[in-house]
């Protein structure tokens, strides 16, 4: 970097030279160069992805020799939004109990900010309320974020419940009850997934992201959640991560969450 300063003072910032290594004044980055970035594969293959019309940009199917600007351009592949802003960061957290997902908490409490690095600043995709434990996403990508939360888009939340009931478990017609749709005060539930793969201990599968929700249900029904852990967020799942432990998210795995989003309104199933 020159030290330069020209007659009178003004420091011209950043050095034209520099615009034009970076590309700026090109008016952004090649496409290709942008999606081989995100892990699409090499810049040849991410070539072939345009001329085969797999890739949009701002709705268009773009054409080789498209440049976007990664920080305005909404750029998709076979209809998923990629998550490929330089600086972007993606964690995912199995938040323990007893800690909140609030980002500042009044009462002094362990939020779930303290888990993470601080830099860059990142919140939390949706909530776990205090006593839940299990997957939470933590990032800094607000469009993702947005589609994510956004109800109409019905990505998955698989829970582990353990509820109070009898010995012989939780009755059938009560676990259908829960799979129709439960009257709660802010409105009938969506259908859910409901299975009791124990006597007592129900693997319950929402769209939906309301506030307590699996806990409501739960009560509302007759049998109280005793302990409750989120086991899956659409294609993510993590058996390893111990509560109190996160990790980056991998570009695949950024990728396949994109493509989770429920944006044609049809579901997209995981395993
Ligand atoms: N349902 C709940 O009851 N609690 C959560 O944290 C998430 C879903």
């Amino acid at each position: 970097m020159s030290s330069f300063t020209p007659p009178g003072g003004a420091v011209p910032e950043p050095p034209l030279w520099e615009q034009i290594a970076d590309g700026a004044l090109a008016d952004g980055e090649r496409l290709q160069k942008v999606l081989a970035r995100a892990g699409f594969g090499s810049r040849r293959v991410c070539e072939n992805l345009i001329e085969d019309g797999r890739v949009d940009v701002n709705g268009d199917v773009a054409v080789l020799g498209r440049r976007v600007n990664v920080d305005t351009d909404i750029i998709e592949v076979d209809g998923a939004p990629v998550g490929v802003l330089p600086g972007l960061v993606y964690y995912l957290l199995n938040k323990p109990e007893g800690v909140v997902t609030t980002m500042v908490d009044t009462h002094g409490r362990e939020t779930v900010l303290d888990f993470v690095p601080s830099e860059p600043r990142v919140f939390s995709v949706g909530r776990l309320d205090i006593d839940t434990t299990g997957l939470l996403i933590l990032t800094n990508d607000g469009q993702l974020t947005q589609f994510l939360t956004h109800p109409s888009h019905g990505v998955e939340k698989e829970y582990i419940a353990e509820v109070e009931c009898g010995t012989n478990g939780v009755p059938n017609g009560v676990l259908r009850h829960l799979r129709d749709g439960v009257d709660l005060e802010d409105g009938m539930t969506a259908p859910a997934e409901v299975g009791q793969p124990e006597p007592g201990v129900l693997r319950i599968v929402i769209h939906e992201g309301r506030n307590r929700q699996v806990r409501r249900m739960c009560e509302e029904v007759g049998h109280p959640v005793i302990r409750l852990v989120r086991t899956r967020i659409g294609p993510l799942r993590d058996t390893k991560l111990a509560p109190g432990q996160w990790r980056e998210l991998t570009i695949e795995e950024v990728r396949q969450l994109s493509s989770a989003v429920d944006l044609d309104g049809t579901d997209t199933v995981w395993e």
